[in-house]
């Protein structure tokens, strides 16, 4: 049977609650991301705005049970039309070769009106800018 990680980021609980209900669907593994840079309230949400667009290197203070696994899911919110930088951070950190990468989003509506180019890509590419 394959062995399934689920790592998702969450800022304020919505895709941490969406992939706490699929791990128990596929009876996956379920890791948060969590990252050193502190971005509650207004403030956390504009920072997190300008890193997104910036594409601002963020320091990753989890560490993930990758290798083991044959299937890795990543869920993250939208930020400014992009995964957040720790996710980013953790397709750069992680050597996914030969899994199987699944990743889904949540997110405020623009994702429905201009399908994201930056998506599908993330989890294929490991340059230094693998987003845009
Ligand atoms: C910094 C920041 C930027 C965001 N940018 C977008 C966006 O471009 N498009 C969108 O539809 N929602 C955007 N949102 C909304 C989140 O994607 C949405 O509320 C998400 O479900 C939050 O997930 P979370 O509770 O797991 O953090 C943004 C939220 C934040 C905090």
């Amino acid at each position: 049977m394959d062995r399934i990680l689920i790592v998702y980021y969450s800022r304020t609980g919505t895709t941490r609650m969406v992939a706490e209900k699929l791990a128990k669907l596929l009876e996956a593994d379920i890791e948060e991301i969590r990252e050193r840079k502190e971005r509650a309230g207004a403030l956390g949400f504009f920072i997190g705005i300008k890193d997104s667009i910036l594409d601002k290197p963020a320091e990753l203070i989890s560490t993930h049970a990758v290798e083991d696994k044959d299937i890795v899911i990543i869920g993250m919110p939208v930020w400014a039309d992009a995964p957040p930088p720790a996710v980013r951070a953790f397709v750069k950190q992680y050597d996914l070769t030969g899994k199987k990468i699944f990743a889904f989003c949540t997110h405020r509506g623009s994702v429905e009106k201009r399908p994201s180019r930056n998506f599908p890509k993330c989890c294929l590419r490991k340059s230094s800018k693998p987003w845009r």
